[in-house]
């Protein structure tokens, strides 16, 4: 390609013009393969060194016999020359067996050209001498590659002596940018070519938009999107309805202030929250809504004494990347107390939440988390812990116990564990409790509308369910994508207690 290319543009710098590239020839003398000149010219003319034409032309040749017969001579010149002069002449059969296949078709000409008579069977000379015509019309066909006679070669064609075919071959001039040295052009804005500034004056490969590209593969759920969907199953199943989770950038009054978390918990400390830089504030708030939640934290309402701290409105714009999906629970709980009639509800979501915490091969910044809130009169503690009993059982997870734990925004709250038969010990599974009335009645819910909910992690189970035990392979640059591939859909074992234990052993 480089040895054609600067034969090309050598020749174009002495000749200015090729007319034709098929009269170009090789070092050796040899004329050039025309596809290997396209390819050149095609990527000379892309950097608009060259401009080029296709030029059609047509060229002659001989078959093998054509190529005999402009050796040997012609079947009919053979067949004459076989017959002796005088009055003898030759028997047919005699000649068949000197001359073979030729004599046949040799004869026809001959008779047709008068030079041969036949009597009883007998060849005999009609004329003194001939000349070979089609010989000497099949050697100018040989040398010059064409004939002037259009009959002639329309004829030997039928006689399947010669053929025609076609040729392609190229004019060329010089292009805009012509030079006589080709350019190396980028394909790709590189970080190095950013860094020393070579971008500005780089010159560019153009796009070939003709180009055909690499098929798709087509798409792939993600493992953790795979197991969110069974969870989703469960929870609509079972009645809930999905919240819409589609924001990720949260102030901190939904995520902290409206959940009776105090304006000094160290969960808002830079060291958990991301706070955004720019925007940095969110200043639009239910009125009224506002002053009651600064209220019980302040001074308290509603049977509690409060916090007792000077709350500040400048805590409460602070945008941030929201650190749990309660912070889309307590706006929906917002939303429903104002509804003229309260109606019971049954809400869940499953998305991503965000921390400031260092990565290792369990954490990692940002994760999700599955959340379920139900809102009804009158529910209890028992009620909370006999639903968990359902929700988990439904994945197969069964014998649960509750520890007390703390929450700013549930009383009671009760972590939840199973009993890992693999592991041979409790392990913590999620957290729950009752939201608290400091929460609730600010919003505008009736004192006895009680609302329990819980949350749990969607990273976990898909690690058991995938056998993955570093988290970076699950999420991040890391992430193997074939093995997002060829994973299965996800089915929870429905047996993942005792009984599958049991099956193990
Ligand atoms: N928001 C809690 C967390 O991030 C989970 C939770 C949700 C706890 C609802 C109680 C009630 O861990």
């Amino acid at each position: 390609m480089e040895e054609l290319q600067s034969l090309i543009l050598s020749t174009l710098d002495k000749e200015n013009t090729i007319p034709d590239t098929g009269k170009l020839t090789n070092a050796e003398g040899k004329p050039l393969d025309q596809l290997a000149v396209y390819a050149a010219l095609n990527s000379l003319a892309l950097k608009e060194m060259i401009v080029f034409d296709a030029l059609e032309s047509e060229r002659w040749t001989l078959t093998t016999e054509g190529k005999e017969m402009a050796n040997a001579g012609s079947y009919e010149v053979k067949v004459f020359e076989a017959i002796p002069s005088g009055k003898t002449g030759i028997s047919i059969s005699e000649l068949q067996e000197r001359l073979g296949e030729a004599a046949k078709i040799g004869q026809g000409k001959a008779f047709k050209n008068k030079w041969i008579t036949k009597k009883d069977n007998r060849l005999f000379r009609a004329v003194e001498s001939v000349v070979d015509q089609t010989r000497l019309d099949l050697e100018t066909i040989l040398t010059t590659n064409a004939h002037p006679d259009k009959k002639v070669l329309t004829e030997l064609k039928r006689r399947k002596l010669c053929d025609k075919i076609k040729l392609v071959s190229y004019s060329v001039s010089k292009g805009p940018k012509f030079s006589l040295i080709v350019e190396k052009y980028a394909t790709d804005v590189t970080a190095e070519m950013l860094q020393s500034g070579e971008w500005k004056t780089a010159q560019f490969k153009k796009y070939n938009f003709e180009a055909l590209g690499v098929p798709p593969l087509g798409g792939h759920l993600h493992p953790l999107m795979k197991v969110r969907e069974e969870f989703r199953q469960i929870f609509l199943e079972m009645g809930f309805e999905e919240m819409p989770t589609n924001r990720f950038v949260e102030s901190s009054f939904w995520n902290f202030d409206a959940l009776f978390q105090p304006q000094q918990h160290p969960a808002r400390d830079a060291h958990d929250t991301f706070f955004l830089k720019d925007p940095s504030t969110s200043t639009k708030f239910p009125a009224g809504y506002l002053e009651r939640v600064k209220r019980v934290h302040s001074v308290g309402g509603y049977g509690s004494i409060g916090y007792g701290y000077d709350w500040q409105i400048e805590e409460a714009e602070k945008l941030i990347l929201r650190t749990h999906t309660t912070a889309v629970s307590s706006a929906m709980l917002y939303k429903l107390a104002q509804q003229k009639e309260f109606r019971p509800a049954k809400y869940f979501s499953i998305d991503r939440v965000f921390r400031n915490e260092s990565v290792d091969a369990t954490h990692l910044a940002e994760f999700h988390q599955i959340e379920g809130v139900i809102a009804d009169k009158g529910l209890t503690l028992g009620d909370l812990i006999g639903f968990m009993n359902t929700f988990f059982g439904k994945m197969g997870v069964k014998d649960l116990r509750f520890k007390p734990a703390y929450n700013p925004y549930t009383e009671p709250s009760m972590e939840i564990f199973s009993y890992h038969y693999g592991l041979k010990k409790w392990v913590e599974i999620g957290n729950s409790g009752m939201f608290r009335p400091e929460m609730l009645e600010p919003m505008g819910l009736d004192p006895d509308v009680r609302v329990i909910a819980w949350g749990l992690g969607l990273e976990r189970p898909t690690m058991i369910k995938y056998g993955i035990d570093n988290i970076r392979e699950l999420l991040g640059h890391k992430v193997n994508l074939a093995m997002i591939q060829s994973n299965p859909i996800c089915r929870l074992d429905k047996k993942m207690g005792k009984e599958a234990h049991a099956e193990e052993e």
